[in-house]
C-alpha cells in the first residue's frame, strides 16, 4: 500500500494539543506494522492562518487539502478573532472547506461508552448502550443559502439567511444515511420542521421518496426537530441513524454529545468528496487552551473514523476504539469526564499515552 497522505490543520486553542495526540496515535499503528504508513503535512488555519497571512484559509492551504488523501483538523475560532469582519472570521475557513472539498454528509456518531455511563447528566438507565449516527447535510441549507448578509431595506437595518435546499442536495445525504444504517439496525429518522419551513417540507418528501424507492428494507421515520431535541432527552435509545440539515444537525449534535458524558468525545467524519475531512465536533475551547488539560479522546477517535472511512483499515480503527475504551475501563479520565473521587484525572498528553500503550497491547497480543 502507498504511503496515505494527511494534510494536517491543528488550528487554533486546543486543536494544536489534541492533534498532536491524535498524530501520535498513528504513528504507534505504524510502529506496530513496522513500515511508513502515513505521512502528514501541516498547516495554519483559522485564527492562526489570519494572524500570519491575513486570512483564515490561505490558497495554500486548501492546495495541501484537495492533494491529500485526508485532512485532519483540529478546531477553530476564539474570542481574539470574533470581533473581525465577518468574511476573515476563522469559521470561514472551516465552511470554505467543506465546501470545496465537497463534503456534503457530516457523520457524528454518539457512543457511550460504559465506563462513562456516570458522567452523563442522564440518568445510567436512559444512556446505557447509545450508540447513534447523526447524518448532518453539510454544504448546503441556511449556512450557506443566498440571500444573506444584513443591510438597510427601506432604511430600516436588516438582517437575512436563506433556507434553502435541492432534490439532488437531499437525495444524496439522505442516500448516505440509508447506506449507513443498513450496516445497522436498518432504521432512519429524518429530522425537519416540515410544519412550518418549505424546505424542508421539500425535504421530508425527498427522504420518503427515495426510502420508498432505493431502501424499502430500512424503516424511515420522521420528526419534527423540536420534539427530536426532546426525545433525545426522553428517549435517546430509540434513535439510530439521524439524517438532518446543516442547521438542525449542528444543533443536535452537541445536545447528543452531552449524552455521552462530554463533548469531549465526539468524534466527526465529513465525506462526499475526494478527501475525507476529519475533526472533533468540539471548538477550541479558548478558556483551556495551552493548559495540557484538553481531552484528547475526540480527536483520537476522529483519526480512528480516518482509518475506517477514508483508508479503508477497519481493523485498525477498531483497536483505537478498543484502546479508548480499555483507557476510561481503567479509570484515567480528563477533566471534562472526572468526577470526585473516582478514577485518576490525566492530563491531555498523559491521556493520549495511555491510549497508545493500549493500541500497542493489542497487536502484541495476537
Ligand atoms: C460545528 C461548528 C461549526 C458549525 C462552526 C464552528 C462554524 O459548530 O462543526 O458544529 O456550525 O458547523
Ligand atoms: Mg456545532
Amino acid at each position: 500500500m502507498a504511503s496515505k497522505k494527511i494534510c494536517v490543520f491543528p488550528g487554533d486553542g486546543i486543536g494544536p494539543e489534541v492533534v498532536r495526540e491524535g498524530l501520535s496515535v498513528l504513528r504507534v499503528i505504524e510502529q506496530a506494522a513496522g513500515k511508513r504508513m502515513f505521512e502528514t503535512e501541516e498547516e495554519l488555519l483559522g485564527g492562526a492562518s489570519y494572524d500570519v497571512h491575513g486570512v483564515p484559509m490561505s490558497r495554500n492551504a486548501l492546495a495541501l487539502a484537495r492533494a491529500s488523501d485526508a485532512v485532519l483538523l483540529g478546531a477553530v475560532g476564539g474570542p481574539r478573532w470574533d470581533p473581525l469582519p465577518f468574511a476573515v472570521r476563522p469559521e470561514r475557513a472551516l465552511l470554505g472547506l467543506r465546501k470545496e472539498l465537497g463534503l456534503f454528509a457530516n457523520l457524528r456518531p454518539a457512543v457511550v461508552f460504559a465506563p462513562l455511563l456516570d458522567a452523563s447528566p442522564l440518568r445510567r438507565e436512559l444512556v446505557e448502550g447509545i450508540d447513534l449516527m447523526v447524518v448532518r447535510e453539510l454544504t448546503g441549507g441556511i449556512y450557506f443559502g443566498e440571500p444573506r448578509g444584513v443591510s438597510f431595506i427601506n432604511g430600516v437595518e436588516t438582517g437575512i439567511n436563506t433556507e434553502i435546499y435541492t432534490r439532488p442536495e437531499i437525495e444524496r445525504v439522505a442516500r448516505v444515511a440509508f447506506e449507513l444504517s443498513r450496516k445497522r439496525s436498518r432504521r432512519v429518522t429524518s429530522v425537519d420542521k416540515s410544519n412550518v419551513l418549505e424546505a424542508t417540507e421539500l425535504w421530508r418528501k425527498v427522504v420518503s421518496e427515495v426510502g420508498a424507492k432505493e431502501y424499502p428494507d430500512v424503516a424511515l421515520s420522521h420528526m419534527l426537530v423540536d420534539n427530536c431535541a426532546m426525545q433525545l432527552i426522553r428517549n435517546p435509545r430509540q434513535f439510530d441513524v439521524v439524517v438532518t440539515t446543516n442547521l438542525f444537525g449542528d444543533i443536535l449534535t452537541d445536545e447528543a454529545s452531552m449524552i455521552t458524558g462530554s463533548i469531549g468525545m465526539l468524534p466527526s467524519a465529513s465525506i462526499g468528496g475526494k478527501v475525507g475531512m476529519y475533526e472533533p465536533i468540539h471548538g477550541s475551547a479558548p478558556d483551556i487552551a495551552g493548559k495540557g488539560v484538553a481531552n484528547p479522546l475526540a480527536t483520537i477517535l476522529s483519526v480512528a473514523m480516518m482509518l475506517k472511512y477514508s483508508f479503508d483499515m477497519p481493523a485498525e480503527a477498531a483497536r483505537i476504539e478498543k484502546a479508548v475504551e480499555r483507557v476510561l475501563a481503567d479509570g484515567y479520565r480528563t477533566g471534562d469526564i472526572y468526577r470526585e473521587g473516582e478514577g485518576k484525572k490525566v492530563g491531555t498528553t498523559e491521556m493520549g499515552d495511555r491510549v497508545r500503550h493500549a493500541v500497542l497491547n493489542q497487536y502484541q497480543k495476537r
